[in-house]
């Protein structure tokens, strides 16, 4: 297993020069993404080429067509990518590549363009577990001047970097923190909704996830029965803030104390139910109010679950700290939600945009902790579609 073997040694900056910086490369989906991450955890180029208007059409992600383009954007992005920063090959001292989970066409194209640059520029190779780099978002600083993590602490919301900026800037009101581990985890994509223990960056314990459907899944097709297009999470949060939550009631999907996994795909079976039935009595276009109002009962649902079960999960298990990370983590309402439910014992921690949804940055940073693999291993590297933690 990909963790037991890394877990042995935590190099740390060690393993690279401190000048040298960590290229990251990610291509688990539908994002084809370069980073260049420096060993203190400074974001110095994230850069992210959505494939969102190819798949659109479909209504979601095309594994074939998602590895075609993956192949395209490479190389011009990992171009631009170094001559963002200004750097050189001399200046990357290794290349992290996402090993899975993921769709595994796409997972190949990112593995095999990171162990051709490896062999090529005679660089260490670094393999990383796309969900374990989600978690540890939080812990870097992103790229961008006065981008900043959102922190809620005693139901108040502040701005959080977890190192002091580079130039020694002043920032107003922005604090220097981290998250405290071991940490409760919820992981929102979509792919994936778990909850894990979080024991160190790449020691991760899982506690619960979805017996079907991810959160993100769900939010895109439940947007697809009502025509709203893909990804359905972004639209969905928009028409959920103008929208009567209460229009609605849907029933929260195993809550129960003793029901510790998720289930969303009756909840979408729910909603794409009644869709039908509206449309049955009143035409195929929906009222723009409806929809609204869909939108809103739909996610207050969704949040409802995610919330009731990861502070629970936070109180059993005594933890300080709550990250919530990954694509769904974008999301304005359960952010607000968070706020307003926070204990005044949890701190609850939410990614920078840039590093919610699925980036580069996150695999370098969490890069950094990790041991490279030997000349003979790199070589042999291989994808998994189902890596586990
Ligand atoms: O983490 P991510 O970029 O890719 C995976 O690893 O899956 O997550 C993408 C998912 C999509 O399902 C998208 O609809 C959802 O994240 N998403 C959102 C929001 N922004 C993106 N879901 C709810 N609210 C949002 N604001
Ligand atoms: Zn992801």
């Amino acid at each position: 297993m990909l963790i037991d073997r890394l877990r042995s040694k935590d190099l740390g900056q060690q393993s690279f020069s401190t000048m040298s910086l960590i290229l990251g490369i990610e291509t688990s989906c539908d994002e084809t993404a370069f980073a260049l991450v420096h060993p203190d955890g400074r974001v110095l180029v994230n850069q992210v080429a959505s494939q969102i208007d190819l798949h659109a059409q479909f209504g979601g992600v095309v594994p074939e067509v998602a590895s075609r383009r993956h192949i395209e954007a490479a190389l011009p992005m990992l171009k631009s990518s170094l001559a963002e920063a200004g750097a050189e090959w001399n200046d990357v001292g290794a290349i992290a590549v996402t090993q899975g989970p993921g769709l595994i066409g796409c997972l190949l194209m990112g593995v095999e363009t990171a162990k051709a640059l490896a062999w090529r520029y005679d660089k260490p190779l670094i393999a990383v577990h796309h969900l374990a780099a989600h978690l540890h978002a939080p812990f870097l600083l992103p790229e961008k001047a006065g981008a900043t993590h959102l922190l809620i602490e005693n139901g108040k919301e502040k701005k959080a970097i977890p190192i002091e900026p580079p130039d020694g800037a002043e920032w107003g009101d922005v604090i220097v923190a981290q998250p405290e581990l071991p940490a409760m985890g919820l992981i929102v994509s979509g792919g994936h909704t778990s909850l894990v223990l979080v024991h160190s960056p790449i020691c991760i314990e899982p506690i619960a996830s979805t017996r079907d459907d991810a959160v993100g899944e769900a939010y895109d097709k439940v947007a697809r029965a009502m025509g709203l297009g893909y990804p359905g999470g972004p639209v969905i949060d928009r028409l959920a803030t103008e929208g009567d939550p209460t229009r609605f009631l849907f029933t929260p999907p195993m809550l129960r104390r003793d029901e510790k996994d998720f289930s969303f795909s009756g909840l979408k079976s729910a909603v794409a139910r009644l869709v039908e039935s509206i449309q049955a009595e009143k035409g195929p276009e929906l009222d723009p109010q409806t929809v609204r109002d869909l939108c809103a009962s739909f996610q207050a649902t969704i949040i409802d679950v995610l919330l009731t079960k990861s502070l629970r999960a936070a109180r059993e298990h005594n933890v300080r700290d709550l990250l919530i990370v990954g694509g769904v983590a974008s999301n304005r309402g359960l952010r607000r939600a968070a706020r307003e439910r926070a204990a005044q014992n949890l701190r609850i921690w939410f990614p920078h945009f840039s590093l919610c949804t699925d980036n580069a940055a996150m695999i370098a940073g969490l890069a950094r902790h990790l041991n490279p693999l030997d000349a003979e291993e790199a070589l042999e590297l291989n994808p998994e579609a189902s890596l586990p933690f």
